[in-house]
């Protein structure tokens, strides 16, 4: 897990750099921690083609992280998230938990914008 940096970013009212597009690996996934609304909070992002999703990396169950091996949130399939504390099942396209101790809820999913190849949190 990085920071993400852009000193361009700055200077983007309303707007928090995450990570670069190119840090996440087409298919694939990645985390980062970056400081947004006084916090340092962790996110993970999970990317398909040019379009990404970015969720709060928080297990609704217990609230820790749903990584083990820092930036790996997928199942061997690739189709699902996959918390590695006890085994919840989410949906890459909306973060809802369709098995698992926390079945029913869902991740929390922060506004987001890509833009210049950089992914933005919106406040
Ligand atoms: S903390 Fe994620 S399933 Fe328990």
């Amino acid at each position: 897990m990085k920071p993400g940096k852009d000193p361009a970013a700055a200077a983007a009212p309303g707007r928090t750099v995450l990570c670069r597009l190119a840090d996440v690996a087409d298919g694939g996934s990645n985390g980062f921690a970056v400081h947004w609304r006084g916090e340092l909070l962790r996110f993970m992002i999970l990317r398909r083609n040019d379009h990404v999703f970015v969720y709060a990396n928080r297990c609704p169950h217990k609230g820790l992280p749903l990584d083990f091996t820092p930036g790996r949130f997928l199942d061997h399939a690739k189709t699902h998230i996959l918390c590695t504390n006890h085994g919840a099942v989410f949906r890459i396209e909306d973060g809802f938990c369709v098995s698992g101790p926390c079945a029913g809820k869902s991740l929390r999913r922060p506004a987001t914008e890509v833009r210049n190849g950089t992914v933005y949190l919106v406040d």
